[in-house]
């Protein structure tokens, strides 16, 4: 196979297995690319792309910019500070007007669910959700088990658990579905007002203790508590959550197995995890952003339309 089963890459629930394998292997010979002296390959040249953030990013923004410019794409950068949806332009018009300009692929993140489906259905270039509210993160989640993957060799048959704010979490959601596609078995653990009802019609158990959910899994993806999705309070206070879901050495070290620490960031450093854990060899956490840039990288050359092996 070298080609995607889609135009856009609007979350995880739309794509096959043999989509995620297609851009793992193209994230391979990436990973070469960026790690020689030279970085950048001419595959984009003439491909003109457009990052709108609608919503905060350190990570996921950076990320697609190196991929971008690794690439050899043109890059033009949107945020909404400072931009006219401040005067009241519709997303439609605001991006419109971008393509107007001559884009071919938009990379978006927006606080509102949806949003790049809608945008998908309104516009002719193909579109990239980098996160859209509390739906989808796919290229969050393809990089997270693409760094699986190459710690673990495979991610078929893993156990792993995603544990905190999973009610509000785009991580959370494409992971299970890129896990579960990849054959790994995934649980969930997080306060019970944290875990929503419907989990278990996706195929996941639910765990609300901690130490249980680590005695069971081989990988742990730990979530950031996301204040600024919650209306009202989930729990008693941060410092309760931290007693009883936040990950320190000396439960680590209590383990009958080494497993894995993963997660999206940004860290709250002494809430879900202490710092010793966050930097400790069992913590891959710096690994997943490395292997961000090579997996946006395939993600956008795939949806190019570029055949593997042609760059
Ligand atoms: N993991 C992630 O999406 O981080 P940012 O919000 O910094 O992009």
């Amino acid at each position: 196979m070298t080609k995607l089963s889609t135009q856009h890459l609007l979350g995880i629930k739309d794509i096959t297995k043999e989509d995620i394998e297609l851009i793992f292997s193209t994230a391979d010979n990436f990973k070469t690319v960026i790690n020689r002296p030279i970085k950048k390959v001419p595959s984009l040249r003439d491909t003109t792309i457009a990052n709108l953030f609608f919503e905060n990013s350190t990570r996921t923004k950076i990320s697609f910019e190196l991929a971008e410019k690794r690439l050899s794409a043109d890059v033009v950068n949107f945020s909404v500070s400072g931009s006219s949806v401040k005067k009241g332009e519709t997303l439609i018009d605001t991006v419109n007007n971008i393509l107007a300009m001559k884009v071919d692929m938009v990379v978006m993140r927006h606080p509102n669910a949806g949003a790049s489906l809608f945008l998908s259905r309104h516009v002719s270039a193909k579109i990239i959700n980098a996160g859209d509210g509390a739906h989808e993160h796919p290229t969050q989640a393809l990089l997270d088990a693409y760094s699986i993957r190459e710690k673990h060799g495979i991610v078929k048959g893993k156990k792993v658990v995603i544990v905190g704010d999973i009610l509000h979490s785009r991580v959370a959601l494409s992971n299970i579905f890129c896990l579960q596609k990849l054959g790994a078995e995934v649980m969930v653990c997080g306060p019970t007002t944290l875990v929503p009802k419907y989990i278990s019609s996706l195929g996941v158990k639910a765990e609300f203790n901690l130490r249980k959910a680590l005695d069971w899994c081989d990988i742990a993806i730990m979530l950031r508590i996301q204040m600024e999705r919650q209306d009202i309070k989930y729990f008693p206070s941060l410092r309760e959550y931290t007693m009883l879901y936040g990950i320190n050495t000396q439960l680590l070290a209590s383990l009958k197995k080494e497993i894995t620490i993963m997660h999206p960031g940004p860290i709250n450093r002494g809430i879900e995890m202490t710092s010793d854990v966050a930097d400790s060899k069992q913590s891959i956490i710096l690994n997943q952003v490395e292997n961000g840039v090579a997996v946006r990288m395939a993600v956008l050359y795939l949806l190019a339309g570029r055949i593997v092996g042609g760059k």
